[in-house]
């Protein structure tokens, strides 16, 4: 018997699963045996006694979990950071536990109220005292790991939980002598599985399967070489005793049913202590402003969500609700996070929803020098569609050139600075790029909830798919729009794909350009080929238009039409020649819409006009998208999806796809301008001419 090793239990006079407050409770109301759990508890005992002293602590009527003792607090040396239960069940097990360290000589410290913390069962010393690591996801919360690296004067390292079954982080790891690690890499996210990583070497660490885990092998007790479980597999027990361990099992299914076993059991009160250890947490806390209408558009809890998936915990400092429907809210929110890179990633998507990191509100943006062309230096802040501004020497610049998927490159010149989006490949040495999550901020618009609540009236603000008896509803405002727009002079670009013309939308579309309504077309090698073969031979991909049938040896016409195209060395020859008199090509030739044709790797041909350098296409794009205020989107998933990330909010688009995933994923996007029509390409674009003759005839009569 190791006479300096002392743990403490509680008998389960009172023990029961009387409510549930994890997985493994539900269905087991009442169901434990009382005789079996005394008698499971009793062999666990007599076992732990063989190896140390056990203290008991009396059990409390109304406090059938209070067996589990390893919840009771934290212990190291003569201080005890007691627990702070996050359920109200276990809530009244406090004062006893605390009146037993009291009557120990602990010093006990006590947590805030409303700051979770469920002691040893969430918080376990690597054997050798060096640090601790510390749960949270479930029951403990992140924030109250620096007090207890301060109570305590240790190195803490916090470990995110993922899976409900394991909701104590002692159900799924368990740090054993000589460094060992028996644990259950799939009950954490990957940040907590790299820093487990980088702690414990490949040969140290004993990654346990489902059956073990689901029996508790990682809640066991650990006595020098003797680990005491519930139950191990042979393989299991094979390698802890390849390890030097000797694995003694005792069932405790009896207390399976409400979630504990061996470790939950116990609490060790004597933990091993080096002289020279050292306060330490990773934690990183951040404070931000948001402010707009927060409940009303959701944005305060799309915040908080995303800062707990995101890996971090919150506190709402403050939060002043606008009390009239105009009135915006704002809110004070801060942020923990285990790490400065988890802080970063959460910060980084709070920007990009608005928020304003109050930390930096007098810090400047993080500027390196870019030293290898087309690269970034890393840690680069991804841009996103939403107007954005750096701080630079103290001022706020507008980035220039706003799109998503860039990094933000500063020049100072003499006119002064000029920071804008740029793609990584465009990146040249000598420019500096923005860095870290300091001294950036994105602009909303602040959506009201009228405009939010009325996609009928108009749609381009709901940013949402619409249901087949919206179609008609969204073809009168498009239709409104493109007149406006163009009787103002404004700028349309349509992108297409081949659908289009399959579809019999070509005559619509080539009465739009007609009309004046389109001023570039983007698109790719296909939709010229087939609407160019449309136009020459009536067919589109050997299909006849006007029949709807397959023509013989129609499959052909495509590449006869590419080498015709070809011969004449490109598009606008071929209608000069006089070789075709209709069709999308033809219009935007013969109106002087520019058009511009990215190639791909399926590309029949391709036709002279088709850029097959993707770059110099995604350049030509980007040009003829410069100072548009719509974009319509039919049916291509490639280009559309292209040209969005190349576009900043504040474009009207409209994606038209029969597919509603290419629509749900243009919406995603999230920009209030964006509309997506789930219906037939061919029939909105008829619907689409109808509605804009409509308009102009009664234009006319008024006139
Ligand atoms: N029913 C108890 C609870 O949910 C079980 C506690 C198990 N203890 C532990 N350290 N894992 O709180």
């Amino acid at each position: 018997m190791t006479d300096s090793i002392r743990f403490l239990m509680c008998s389960p006079d009172h023990y029961d699963v009387d409510y549930v407050i994890n997985p493994w409770m539900e269905g087991n109301i009442h169901k434990s045996s009382r005789d079996r759990s005394v008698e499971q508890w009793q062999k666990l005992y007599h076992t732990l006694k063989d190896h140390a002293i056990v203290e008991l602590v009396k059990p409390q009527k109304g406090w059938p979990d209070m067996v589990f003792t390893a919840n009771a607090g934290l212990v190291l040396d003569k201080t005890v950071v007691l627990s702070r239960f996050y359920h109200k069940e276990r809530q009244g097990e406090e004062p006893y536990f605390k009146e037993w360290f009291e009557s120990q000589g602990f010093t006990v410290h006590e947590l805030p109220k409303d700051l979770p913390f469920e002691g040893a069962g969430d918080a376990l010393f690597d054997r050798s005292g060096r640090y601790l690591w510390a749960g949270y996801g479930f029951r403990s919360e992140l924030d109250s790991h620096p007090l207890i690296a301060e109570w305590l004067n240790i190195e803490v390292l916090s470990l995110r939980l993922m899976d409900e079954r394991f909701y104590h982080l002692d159900t799924c790891f368990c740090p054993l002598s000589g460094g060992y690690l028996l644990y259950y890499p799939p009950a954490f996210d990957s940040y907590s599985n790299r820093l487990i990583e980088m702690r414990i070497p490949p040969e140290k660490r004993i990654a346990i399967e489902e059956p073990d885990a689901v029996n508790f092998a990682c809640n066991a007790v650990n006595i020098n070489q003797t680990v005491v479980m519930n139950k191990v597999s042979d393989n299991l027990k094979a390698r802890l005793s390849e390890a030097g361990f000797n694995v003694i099992e005792t069932p405790l299914t009896e207390f399976l049913k409400a979630g504990g076993a061996a470790k939950c059991l116990t609490l060790r009160v004597t933990e091993p202590i080096i002289p020279d250890r050292h306060a330490t947490v990773l934690i990183e806390t951040r404070t931000v402003r948001m402010e707009g209408h927060l409940l009303d558009a959701g944005l305060i809890n799309q915040a908080l969500d995303l800062i707990v998936e995101g890996g971090g915990s919150f506190k709402v400092q403050q939060f002043n609700l606008g009390e009239e429907r105009q009135s915006t809210s704002n809110a004070l929110i801060k942020i923990s996070a285990p790490s400065h890179q988890v802080m970063e990633d959460i910060i980084s998507q709070l920007i990009d929803i608005g928020a304003v990191s109050l930390d930096e509100d007098i810090q400047d943006a993080k500027l390196e020098p870019v030293t290898q062309h087309g690269v970034s230096p890393d840690d680069f802040y991804v841009t996103t569609i939403y107007p954005t501004e750096i701080r630079v020497n103290g001022e706020w610049v507008q980035v220039q050139k706003q799109r998503m998927d860039g990094a933000i490159a500063v020049k100072e010149t003499p006119e002064g600075i000029i920071a804008q989006c740029k793609l990584l490949r465009d990146l040249e040495v000598g420019e500096k790029v923005v860095v870290d999550v300091a001294g950036i901020r994105t602009i909303r618009k602040t959506e009201s909830r009228e405009q939010r609540n009325a996609p009928q009236e108009f749609g381009f603000m709901s940013a949402g798919v619409s249901s087949e008896r919206r179609v008609e509803l969204i073809v009168e405002q498009v239709a409104w729009e493109l007149r406006q727009i163009r009787d103002r002079g404004g700028k349309v670009v349509v992108t297409a794909g081949p659908v289009v013309i399959h579809t019999g939308g070509a005559e619509h579309l080539s009465h739009l350009i007609r009309e004046g309504y389109v001023q570039a077309l983007l698109g790719g090698n296909a939709i010229a080929v087939h609407d160019i073969e449309q136009a020459m031979m009536g067919t589109s991909l050997g299909v006849d238009m006007k029949q709807g049938t397959a023509v013989k040896g129609g499959h052909r016409h495509h590449l006869k039409v590419i080498n015709t195209i070809r011969r004449c060395g490109s598009i606008a020859n071929a209608v000069e020649k006089g070789l075709f008199k209709s069709g999308v090509m033809y219009e935007c030739v013969k109106n002087n819409v520019p058009f511009s044709l990215a190639g791909s790797i399926r590309d029949d041909g391709p036709l002279p006009d088709t850029q097959m350098d993707l770059i110099k296409a995604q350049q030509h794009y980007t040009e003829l998208l410069q100072g548009a205020e719509m974009i319509l989107m039919l049916s291509t998933m490639l280009h559309s999806i292209g040209v969005g990330n190349m576009t900043a909010a504040g474009v009207k688009m409209v994606c038209v796809d029969i597919n509603p995933a290419v629509v749900t994923k243009l919406s995603d996007r999230g920009s209030v301008e964006s509309v997506g029509v789930v219906t037939d390409v061919g029939l909105f674009l008829s619907l689409l001419v109808k509605q804009l003759d409509k308009l102009t005839s009664r234009y006319h009569l008024e006139v």
